[in-house]
């Protein structure tokens, strides 16, 4: 039962394409281990080579994860283009099935959840060679020790990238051109690959499994509401949804966006919202440690309520969110915290605005007193199965919790690392919507990185709950002019 999500394949020994009497063989062959399909996308017929179930470490410790699934157009071995690319030049899309900080395993090209392509499916007919990486997560066990936890998920994303960049000349597609994507706990982990790319941090754990010798930074990230800078995320939840004491809340199995949720209704109690008190006056002191500052060079900083310029910028994301919507032709006279004049819309009542979208977690939305949370989860160890990573719930622990690692903790934060990234291109979204994780979490990560001199497309799209790859055209019209 273990981290198996449910109706996924599980994939065993059995099914892996490179075990030797030695090991696994970690020098990808082209001309082995493949399959030839086909599908449709947009009434066109799509071939590709499909390499799947290859271990992409050599010591791993889960192989049912730690697979990467590779796809190339059928016509790169003919010497042909698909689209804009040919075996030389097609960028390698890298699309993770992370959610909920659960395990994912290798993604598979196919038709989504609404019957349409998928974006890996989308990159093939545009002629992207896709690699998706599978990746440990935080449910796993083997004889008794938890072997998913933090930093796992990120390790194993490395020692994929790593995979590719030593196996460049051996296939076609570029190495030097990995764009990543994921959403949600998967977006996450995305922008912290972005972010980390050949950082020392990370060897000891990437030696422990055998990880190839290669560098593992990757060109570009594309990130789809990034559960993120995990240790802000209770005093930022809690600066946007403090004056909203009724909740609509789902259970921990419901966390990864990939599964149906049912909600639980109800209100706070005086502890909670003692709490919710006490993380929300903690955000403004976070906010102006950054010194961020917006495109005209202005500080972005919230005074000890909460108030200040920082907060008008996040009204400004939904301003021009619902901008965006009323351009479309999308019809916004329902909703009555919007001042629309002359076809435009000048303002949005931002309290009326964060009560209609309501609050969906309860205080500690991430790390929460009782170790309730996925995250909690996720920053348990071998042998703890859920520990705090913040300061104020390890004090207010009512189940005497312990902390996680301060280095993990770090390990698992873009935000500690974006300043040394050499990624330029970053895509960032995040739901007008989606009450997952506070707004304020994508857009510091999206300011600071503007701030570091970074091409950012940042951006909250109207009426979207936390979901991801809702948007494919817009999607492959950035990457297809970031590569160029
Ligand atoms: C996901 C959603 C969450 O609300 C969260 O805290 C972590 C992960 C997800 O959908 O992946």
């Amino acid at each position: 039962q273990m981290g198996a999500p449910m109706n996924k394949k599980v994939i065993t020994e059995d099914m892996i394409t490179n075990k030797t009497e030695n090991g696994y063989n970690l020098n990808f062959d082209v001309n082995k281990s493949y399959t030839t399909k086909t599908a449709t996308v947009n009434g066109k017929t799509v071939t590709y080579r499909a390499y799947e179930n290859i271990v992409y470490v050599a010591k791993p410790v889960d192989i049912a994860y730690q697979t990467i699934n590779i796809y190339i157009p059928e016509e790169y071995f003919k010497n042909k283009s698909v689209g804009k690319y040919n075996a030389k030049t097609a960028p390698i899309f890298f699309p993770n099935t992370i959610g909920g900080y659960m395990p994912g395993a290798a993604g598979v090209p196919g038709n989504g959840r609404d019957g349409n392509p998928d974006a890996s499916l989308v990159a093939l007919s545009n002629g992207y060679v896709v690699a998706s990486p599978g990746a440990r997560g935080r449910t796993l066990e083997k004889d008794g020790k938890y072997t998913g936890k933090a930093p796992a998920v990120i390790v194993d994303l490395k020692a994929a990238v790593r995979y590719l960049r030593y196996n460049d000349g051996k296939m076609p597609g570029r190495a030097d051109r990995i764009i990543s994507n994921g959403t949600s706990a998967g977006g996450g982990v995305s922008a912290l690959l972005g972010a980390t790319g050949n950082n020392r941090d990370y060897e000891p754990y990437l030696k422990e499994i055998g990880a190839l010798n290669a560098r593992d930074d990757i060109y570009a990230v594309s990130a789809y509401c990034p559960i993120t800078n995990l240790e802000n995320a209770n005093t930022a939840y809690e600066w946007m949804f403090n004056d909203v004491k009724t909740y609509k809340k789902i259970d921990i199995t419901m966390l990864d966006y990939n599964v149906e949720r049912k909600y639980t209704e109800g209100t706070l109690t005086d502890d909670e919202i003692s709490r919710s008190n006490d993380l929300k006056k903690m955000f403004p002191d976070y906010v102006n440690s950054l010194k961020l500052k917006d495109k005209n060079g202005k500080l972005l900083t919230l005074d000890k309520d909460g108030n200040g310029s920082f907060k008008n910028q996040i009204k400004q994301y939904y301003i021009d969110s619902a901008n965006v919507a009323l351009k479309k032709g999308i019809d916004l006279s329902e909703f009555d915290f919007l001042t629309i004049k002359n076809g435009k819309v000048v303002d949005l009542d931002y309290d009326k605005y964060i009560a209609y979208m309501g609050r969906q977690k309860t205080p500690g939305a991430f790390d929460n007193v009782d170790l309730s949370t996925g995250e909690n989860n996720e920053f348990g160890d071998k042998t703890t199965n859920n520990k705090h990573f913040t300061e104020y719930m390890l004090e207010h622990s009512t189940v005497n919790g312990t902390m996680a690692d301060k280095k993990i903790i770090k390990m698992m934060n873009p935000m500690d690392y974006i300043g040394s990234s050499k990624v330029k291109y970053w895509r960032i979204r995040h739901g007008a919507i989606d009450k997952d994780t506070s707004l304020a979490i994508p857009a510091i990560l999206a300011i600071k990185l503007e701030n570091l001199g970074k091409k950012v497309d940042f951006a909250s799209p109207w009426a979207t709950p936390h979901s991801g790859d809702y948007d494919l055209d817009e999607l492959f019209k950035w990457m297809d002019k970031i590569v160029a």
